[in-house]
This record gives structure tokens, C-alpha cells and sequence, in this order.
């Protein structure tokens, strides 16, 4: 069967918020999509991989006209996308060329908190470099790398510090999904700006308290993108990268698609959609069939009714390929006995966002759970239909099951990993969660502003036996 459906409630889309910003076609020339290309190792052996990954100031061409001023990765913008193949040792060195202090945090990676995995503990000051190192130990994904100080992760993610990594096993590699990348597999970062004066940006100026937003959508930092198709099949890892923007996808025509992986890699089974909302942070991996379109026609992907990407077909060699209906396994451990239900409360708009009736502080934390431990999770969501929005759910260190929505079955494409999870004005999201390394780890709302505002905390992962200390920043110190 297909669906047609957006699932998440209608009456707390993000359209209803008295201070949305609706998307507006932009008035420009359509240009091809930046594809990121792929980030070369300073050095590769069968075993390790060496990346330096320099947080950098530029100007983009994104406009006709002035150029605007933005940060990226080994670039002006956004990233080159990294591979990190599951069983070798990355070496990373994180170069700060910024005239203020970042964090690099690696989205939905499984190794260890606070400092590798790049949460607010791990600064790097402008001028240093920072190096990490880790053993790639879970399985194929579309992950990314963000700016995380606290509290302006929000405005850095904005000036441009996002990027992608891919996880590639031998699992994934032995699906029929297509993956030549940048020709049938390309990932589309979902962002949206607002241009000011000399086509600048200003967050300062657009500043909302329940997330930025702009008019303009940037897909892979492309105002008005074209795609040239030139196989029947295309792979899209889309991310939503925006700071509070909720995508809902559709294409021409309703054209069906099909989703393969979710936040933390492969679904157990490909789940055909006409629809898909995705909320901040949130990946999905679709392939779409081009096979009953004609050379010559265009395919526009939407979100709502704004045209975001026209797909221009291209001749194609024919390929009509079936997906076998099981694609990997999930593994769902039992819940550790005698373990309590954990509840983690989501409260408030604006400036009143809580976690559990708290505002984050970076030196104190919320909660212990022993590695290996699986315990369930309620997230809740206390706002209220008419006052409130659904708020992304995001935990560092794990990858996380979706068990229920207020006690009823998840949607249909959360049956695999994720890292996070909209939450529905007054549902309970009940999750599985483990951790493998010891570590303190943050979770919080992932609209980055509500995370900037407070509506975060952290949770030490332990090992009784071998207990440790860990420095952790005072936000005065920033
Ligand atoms: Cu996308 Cu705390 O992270
Ligand atoms: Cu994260
Ligand atoms: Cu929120």
C-alpha cells in the first residue's frame, strides 16, 4: 500500500504558528544544485581514514548580485561530504578558522560524549585545532556534522556550519539501492534563509524565539536548484537542516516514492509514500522511479505548494528493479528488569521551553543510565493543540527505537533507527534507548532556537566499574 499521508497532527504544523514564515518561490533563474562533492582524506589506508575539517568564513554566490556572507566546512558554505566507512579508525582534525569559538558535533554518531562526539564540552577556539579519533561501529546512514556551542548553535548552523557524512557498510552496499554518488544518490539539505539588504543574512534581525525561519528555501545552498536525472532510479538522503522548518514532501503529480532508511540507517522494510513530513534534524533516505515519466518532462519536488527542486529527466537506460520487502534486521533488545519508565517532559514556547521544568545548564546533569542498560523513555510533549508546535526530539550518543505514540503504533517509516523524533503537542513518544560508550550526552529539542533556550539537558552514560569525571564547560567561560 501507499501512503498519502503526512501522519504528524495536522492542527500543529508549523503553518499555524502566528509567527510562521510561509515559503515564497524565489524570483531568480533556476540554477543547477550544488552537489557537495566528497571530502578527500588527507591520508587512507585499509583501516584509517584522515580528514581535516576546517570551520571557515566566506561569501557564497547565492543570488545574482552581491555575494552573501557565510560559514562552512572546508568551503563557504555548508560541507564537502565525508565517508565514513564502518570498521576503520577516523582520525579528524577540527580546525577552527573562525573569529569566535565552535563545536564540532557529529549528528546521530555513535561514539563517545562529551568531547568527541562534539556537544558543547568540546570547544575549539579560534585559531586551535582539535583532534579526535574513533572507531566507525554502526551501520550505514546519512549522518551530519553541526556547529553545537551553546547557546548559539543556532545562529552558527544558520551562518552556514552544517554538512553531511555518509556511513557506508557492506550490508547497505549489498542492497539494489543506487549509489553513485552525485549522480543517482545525492543528499538535499533542507534549509531556509531570508535574504536582507546586499543579499545578506541577518539572524540577528530575524531572530524568533520558536526558530528562524526564512522565505527562501536553500537545498544544498542552492536558491531555485535544478537537478538533471540521467537514471531511472534517484537516491535522495534528504536532511532537514533547517533551524524550525517542517518539510512536507511531495512531488508532481503525487509520484510515489519510496523510503529506505530513516535517522540511523536502513529500515527492516521500504515504505512507499505520496507524502513525507519531516521535522528539524530529521533524515530520510527516498528513491524515486522516474520510470513512467518521458525523457524531457521535469519532476518538482514540493514542500507544501513551493516548487523546491525540478528534477529535469534526462534519457535513461531502463531498470525497473523490485526492493525485496524485508531489507535488514533491527535489533530490539529487551528492556533491562526492573528498570522504571523514564519520563522526559517537553514544556513551553518561546522563552519558556523546558526540559522537565528546567532550563539546560552545561555544568549540571539531569540523569544516569548504565551502559548497556535498555530502558524505555516517555517523551511528552505538554503543549497544547492551539498554543504549541511539535517539537523534534534529539539524543546524542544512540540511536534510539520508536516502541509507541501514545500507546499506539509509531508511523509506518519508525520502525528503524533514529536519532530524533517530532513529538506531537500532548503525545508521549515512548522510546527504547541503550548507549555503548560511556559518556555524558545532551537531548533536547532539535528547533535549535528552543535548544539554545534551554529545552535541553544531559545524561551521563556509566559504567559502575569504571567510574569517571568529566570537565564540563560553564557557559561564562564562553
Ligand atoms: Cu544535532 Cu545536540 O544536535
Ligand atoms: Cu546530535
Ligand atoms: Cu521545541
Amino acid at each position: 500500500s501507499i501512503y498519502t499521508d503526512y501522519f504528524f497532527d495536522e492542527a500543529a504544523f508549523n503553518t499555524h504558528d502566528g509567527g510562521y514564515v510561509p515559503l515564497e518561490e524565489p524570483d531568480i533563474p533556476q540554477q543547477p544544485l550544488r552537489v557537495p562533492p566528497l571530502l578527500k582524506p588527507d591520508k587512507e589506508t585499509a583501516t584509517d581514514t584522515y580528514y581535516t575539517v576546517e570551520a571557515q568564513a566566506g561569501e557564497t554566490q547565492l543570488l545574482p548580485g552581491k555575494k552573501t556572507k557565510t560559514w562552512g566546512y572546508n568551503g563557504t558554505l555548508l560541507s564537502q561530504t565525508m565517508v565514513f566507512a564502518k570498521g576503520k579508525t577516523m582520525h579528524i582534525d577540527l580546525k577552527n578558522s573562525l573569529p569566535e569559538l565552535t563545536t564540532f558535533h557529529w549528528h546521530g554518531l555513535n561514539v563517545p560524549g562529551p568531547y568527541t562526539d562534539g556537544g558543547c564540552h568540546a570547544p575549539v577556539y579560534p585559531g586551535q585545532t582539535r583532534h579526535i579519533d574513533f572507531k566507525v561501529d554502526q551501520p550505514a546512514a546519512l549522518l551530519w556534522l553541526h556547529a553545537h556551542p551553546c547557546p548559539s548553535t543556532a545562529e552558527q548552523v544558520w551562518r552556514g556550519l552544517a554538512g553531511t557524512v555518509i556511513v557506508t557498510d557492506k550490508q547497505e552496499a549489498k542492497l539494489p539501492f543506487p549509489r553513485n554518488y552525485g549522480v543517482d544518490d545525492i543528499p538535499l539539505v533542507l534549509q531556509d534563509r531570508r535574504f536582507h539588504e546586499d543579499n545578506q543574512w541577518d539572524y540577528n534581525a530575524d531572530y524568533d524565539p520558536d526558530g528562524v525561519q526564512g522565505p527562501t528555501a536553500m537545498i544544498n545552498g542552492t536558491i531555485n536548484p535544478y537537478f538533471d536525472v540521467t537514471t531511472q532510479r534517484l537516491r535522495l538522503r534528504i536532511l532537514d537542516g533547517a533551524n524550525r522548518r517542517e518539510w512536507r514532501l511531495h512531488f508532481s503529480n503525487d509520484l510515489p516514492f519510496t523510503q529506505i532508511a530513516s535517522d540511523g540507517g536502513v529500515m527492516p522494510e521500504p515504505v512507499e509514500f505520496t507524502h513525507l513530513m519531516l521535522t528539524c534534524a530529521e533524515r530520510a533516505e527516498i528513491i524515486v522511479d522516474f520510470g513512467k515519466i518521458k525523457p524531457g518532462q521535469t519532476v518538482t519536488l514540493f514542500s507544501d505548494d513551493v516548487p523546491l527542486v525540478r528534477f529535469r529527466i534526462h534519457d535513461y537506460q531502463r531498470e525497473d528493479v523490485t526492493l525485496p520487502e524485508h531489507l535488514v534486521d533491527i535489533p530490539d533488545p529487551e528492556v533491562t528488569p526492573g528498570m522504571p519508565v523514564r519520563k522526559v517532559v517537553m514544556s513551553g514556547m518561546d522563552e519558556q521551553v523546558m526540559i522537565d521544568g528546567k532550563k539546560f545548564e552545561m555544568q549540571r546533569i539531569d540523569a544516569r543510565q548504565k551502559v548497556g542498560n535498555v530502558e524505555l523513555w516517555d517523551v511528552s510533549n505538554t503543549n497544547d493543540m492551539d498554543a504549541g508546535m511539535v517539537h523534534p526530539f534529539h539524543m546524542h550518543g544512540t540511536q534510539f527505537l520508536i516502541v509507541s505514540r501514545n500507546g499506539k503504533a509509531p508511523y509506518p517509516n519508525e520502525h528503524g533507527f533514529k536519532d530524533t523524533v517530532g513529538v506531537n503537542p500532548g503525545e508521549t513518544v515512548r522510546i527504547k534507548v541503550w548507549f555503548e560508550h560511556t559518556g555524558v550526552y545532551m537531548y533536547h529539542c532539535h528547533i535549535i532556537e528552543h535548544e539554545d533556550g534551554g529545552m535541553m539537558a544531559q545524561i551521563e552514560a556509566y559504567d559502575p566499574d569504571h567510574p569517571k569525571t568529566y570537565k564540563l564547560m560553564d557557559m561564562d567561560t564562553l
